[in-house]
């Protein structure tokens, strides 16, 4: 095996020393170190450990499997600086990084093109080290298996809107269990949603269980049958979504599906699971060319079709290795453009007005996704939200609710309702809209609809209100319209040549602008 992704898993290792390092920095490098997945605290994926010898520091990097063990030589600290060799006998590769603090390294493969693909090392004393290993998920294949050749897979028919639903993550965290869900399926049906499109039930990362002795992965205690929990989803007229991750472990720790792609799948077949977004995380740790993550994410599509189950199948991993050009040829439905929304203005903008994405690409079946929805968490105004709804939806984005569905505000149901807007984003034609005009902090996008029409979304990203204006002959359409502004229902009569409205700071307005009424 390449030692290349060796690293990331080893990289924690690396730690270490200096050549000719100063006796005090190199006992602070010494001894052990746990490869820290992002936001996994407490997860063993490898160790390295280094030791001191008469010319110089070196160290091992060893995978939690036992199986994979790799040598690190060159190591040089200079000030916060370290940086080291990681080979295995056929391949080597040099990462550099620095210490955050003495107990914290963060590093990265010096050739690396993943931009992603900083690994945080955290120091292990010999007592943390035997605890975590005494707690560890079982059965973790932490070095790199046989890899598909690449292929276009066939469509798998679904998705042919951006899928519309709820997940778990945005609000909850890992903080969720099966009666949350019971009553968030039940909310779903009683305030409306459902009615209006939002069908999947997605659980996010914190479902997982251990992975016993045949390779057969349960949910955990908080989920003691998903079966159950799908049936009962089922009989509500929802569907249910689940998550994994093609790395050994998911991004908060949990066991995940490297080298039991098609074991998984059939499980969530047979659960009757309707959904699987899969989140890159500690794969990138194993594999980081674009070649072996395509591959990675065409074998759990090829398992998903495998089942004959009808799953869609959401790729997460941050827009990296412009998934939008391989996506649906490893039978994604959708696939993310971004790193992680929060629950912000500024977050919310960067995801929605600043996609890195072809917006070309978007088609029924296939969408990029600017990240879930936070309508109704609590960190942006209702303007603003207005706002969330309205980017997403010219541009054809999957509408998956982030929020507490059982204790929404009357307001956030309203936005959450609004049919008009809605249409927008599931409009059969399946266009993306995009950025049409802008200026001085104010933008308006367009989007091609069905029957001739157009939606016309009027922003002002600025702080105070700001009087929009927009000429139709300068966003490509000819003649007088009707015009109709979707969040108020209310139609605005015949406009012919130009429309402007004052807009509140980071408000917008949307329009369907069509030949007549
Ligand atoms: C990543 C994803 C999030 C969420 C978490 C779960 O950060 O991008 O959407 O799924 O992992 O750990």
């Amino acid at each position: 095996m390449k030692l290349s992704n060796v690293f990331a898993l080893c990289c924690l290792l690396c730690g270490l020393a200096g050549n000719s390092a100063p006796a005090a920095e190199s006992r602070n490098l010494l001894g052990a170190w746990l490869v820290q997945p992002r936001s996994a605290p407490g997860v063993l994926m490898s160790t390295a450990t280094f030791t001191a010898k008469r010319d110089g520091v070196v160290g091992v990097w060893r995978a939690n499997d036992g199986l994979s063990r790799y040598s690190i030589t060159n190591v040089a600290v200079s000030g916060d600086i370290v940086s080291f060799k990681l080979a295995d006998g056929n391949d080597s590769e040099r990462w550099q990084g620095r210490f955050i603090s003495d107990v914290e390294l963060r590093i990265q493969p010096t050739d690396s093109d993943l931009p992603a693909a900083v690994t945080t090392l955290k120091r292990l004393s010999p007592g943390d080290l035997a605890k975590l290993q005494a707690t560890q998920p079982t059965n973790l294949i932490t070095h790199k298996v046989p890899l598909p050749a690449l292929k276009d897979l066939p469509s798998n028919g679904l998705a042919l809107t951006p899928p519309m639903g709820w997940n778990s993550w945005n609000h909850f965290l890992e903080a969720i269990d099966d009666r949350t869900v019971r009553e968030t399926a039940d909310a779903l049906v009683s305030s409306g949603l459902r009615d209006v499109g939002y069908v999947y039930v997605n659980i996010d990362d914190g479902w997982q269980g251990r992975r016993d002795s045949k390779g057969e992965l349960h949910s955990n205690s908080k989920f003691p049958d998903m079966k159950a929990l799908a049936d009962y989803i089922h009989s509500k007229g929802l569907k249910l979504g689940l998550y994994s991750s093609p790395g050994p472990v998911s991004c908060a720790g949990y066991v995940a599906s490297h080298g039991y792609e098609r074991r998984d799948a059939d499980t969530f077949a047979r659960w009757g699971v309707d959904y699987l977004k899969y989140d890159w995380c500690s794969a990138q740790q194993i594999y980081r060319s674009r070649e072996e993550m395509r591959a990675l994410y065409q074998k759990m599509g090829e398992a998903l079709q495998a089942t004959g189950r009808p799953i869609v199948y959401s790729l997460c991993q941050y827009g990296l290795f412009d998934v939008g050009s391989w996506g649906r040829k490893v039978g994604g439905n959708s696939w993310r453009i971004s790193g992680d929304i929060v629950d912000s203005w500024a977050s919310m903008s960067r995801n929605g007005f600043e996609p890195h994405d072809d917006p070309a690409i978007a088609r029924p079946g296939s969408w990029n996704d600017p990240d879930m929805l936070e309508v109704g968490n609590g960190g942006m105004s209702e303007e603003e939200y207005r706002t969330h709804l309205t980017l997403w939806s010219i541009q054809a984005a999957p509408l998956i609710l982030g929020n507490d569905v059982r204790t929404m505000s009357a307001p956030t149901l309203a936005l959450l309702l609004n049919r008009e807007v809605i249409a927008i984003d599931q409009d059969a034609l399946g266009i993306q809209g995009k950025r049409a005009l802008s200026r001085e902090g104010t933008e308006i996008w367009t989007k091609p609809l069905k029957d001739h029409a157009t939606a016309v979304a009027l922003f002002n990203r600025g702080a105070s209100a700001a009087l929009v204006a927009v000429s139709w002959s300068d966003i490509g359409i000819a003649g007088a319209r009707h015009v109709r502004d979707v969040w108020k229902h209310a139609d605005l009569g015949q406009s012919e040549a130009t429309y402007q409205v004052s807009i509140p700071a980071h408000g917008a307005v949307l329009l369907r602008v069509s030949t007549r009424s």
